[in-house]
Parts: structure tokens; sequence; C-alpha cells
């Protein structure tokens, strides 16, 4: 059976590292199906042998959709391998508050719907700073200078690591190898 790749994005990073990660698992042998959480007609869990989610943290949370999501297929989702990828700045700050905020947001997605992850990756996410409006510019600009990013609005900046994503992958492959096993 496929692995279920879903992601929720609002600016297009989170797909763009949910892809990468279908890339890398396809590479590893697997068949895998992507999809968009907003968009209806993807399958449904437990058809698949794992489900990989990705999300962006703004403004403290992930996409509303991804959270109805987790709360109506969280049973579903407990009969195989899963894995979170949670994509935030906050990860990536100097600060050392910032990074445990960003830390704590599984755990909080865990309190909303009641699913746990087996795996959660934390990706440092990107500041698009040519696709915000000028408010938002603005405003990301001011939380990128008290967290010691970059401050040139005239281009993106992108901080994932994507070779520890590609380590994650492959756990995750592991444990779907795995669980096939027994
Ligand atoms: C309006 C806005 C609010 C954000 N709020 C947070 C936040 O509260 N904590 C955090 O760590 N990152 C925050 N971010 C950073 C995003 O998580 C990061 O830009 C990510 O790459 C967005 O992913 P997406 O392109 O899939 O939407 C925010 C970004 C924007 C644009």
């Amino acid at each position: 059976m496929p692995i279920l790749v879903l992601y929720a994005t609002v600016e297009g990073h989170s797909r763009k590292i949910a892809e990468h990660a279908a890339n890398q698992l396809e590479e590893l042998g697997h068949s895998v199906i992507v999809g968009d959480v907003r968009e209806p007609g993807f399958a449904i869990p437990g058809r698949f042998d794992g489900v990989l989610l990705c999300a962006p943290i703004h403004m403290g949370r992930y996409p509303d959709a991804m959270v109805r999501f987790l709360r109506d297929w969280k049973d579903a989702l407990e009969a195989v391998p899963t894995a979170l990828i949670s994509v935030t700045l906050g990860i990536h700050s100097e600060n050392a508050e910032e990074r445990a905020e960003a830390e704590g947001f599984p755990a909080k997605l865990e309190r909303k719907t009641g699913f746990r992850p087996r795996r959660i990756h934390h990706a440092a996410g990107a500041l698009k700073f040519l696709e915000y409006d000028f408010f938002k510019r603005m405003l990301m600009r001011q939380i990128s200078a008290s967290e010691g990013g970059p401050l040139d609005t005239g281009k993106d900046h992108e901080f994932t690591d994507w070779a520890a994503l590609d380590a994650f992958v492959q756990e995750i492959a592991d444990d779907i190898a795995l669980a096939g096993k027994g």
C-alpha cells in the first residue's frame, strides 16, 4: 500500500517540504500519494502503510484544516506509523524561549485533537518576503529582527535543513518497513 503525505500550507513552503519528503520516500522504493489537507477527495487513512503530515505554524497555530483532519481521522491514523513535520521559524531562532515554544506546538496539537504522531521532526521554515503583502512583510521583518534573522526584504530566505529532513524520512521508512513485518 502507498504512503500518504498530507500537508497544509499558507505560503507554500510546507508543500515544498512535503514534496521533498515524498520524493525521498519514492527513492527509497515506496509508492506515495501527496495531498493538500484542504482538498477533498484524497483517499482515507487506513488504506495506507503510513501517513506523513506536514504543517506550518502561523501566529502560534497550525492551519485549521489540519486540526480538523486530525480530529476526524485520529483513530484511523493510530493504526499505522505516523509522523509530523512541524514547520516553524521559531525552531531556527537565536532565542531559546522561541525554540522551546516551537518545540511545544506538537504537544498543543495533541491536546487539541487527541492525535499523537509516532515521530516528530521540527523543520525551520522560510521567510517569503517577496510573497507577503506590505503589512505582513513589515511584521515578519520585525519578528526576524527580534530573532536575529535576516532583514533583507528584497528576497526570500529559506532555513530548512534538507539533510536533516532526509534523515527523518529514512526513519519513517524504517518504521513502515518494521510495521510491515509485524
Ligand atoms: C503571518 C505569519 C505568522 C507566523 N507565525 C509564526 C509563529 O507564531 N511561530 C513560528 O515559529 N513561525 C511563525 N511563522 C513562520 C512560518 O511558520 C514559516 O514562514 C513557514 O515557512 C510557513 O510555512 P508555509 O509556507 O507552508 O505556510 C509565521 C509566518 C507568517 C507569515
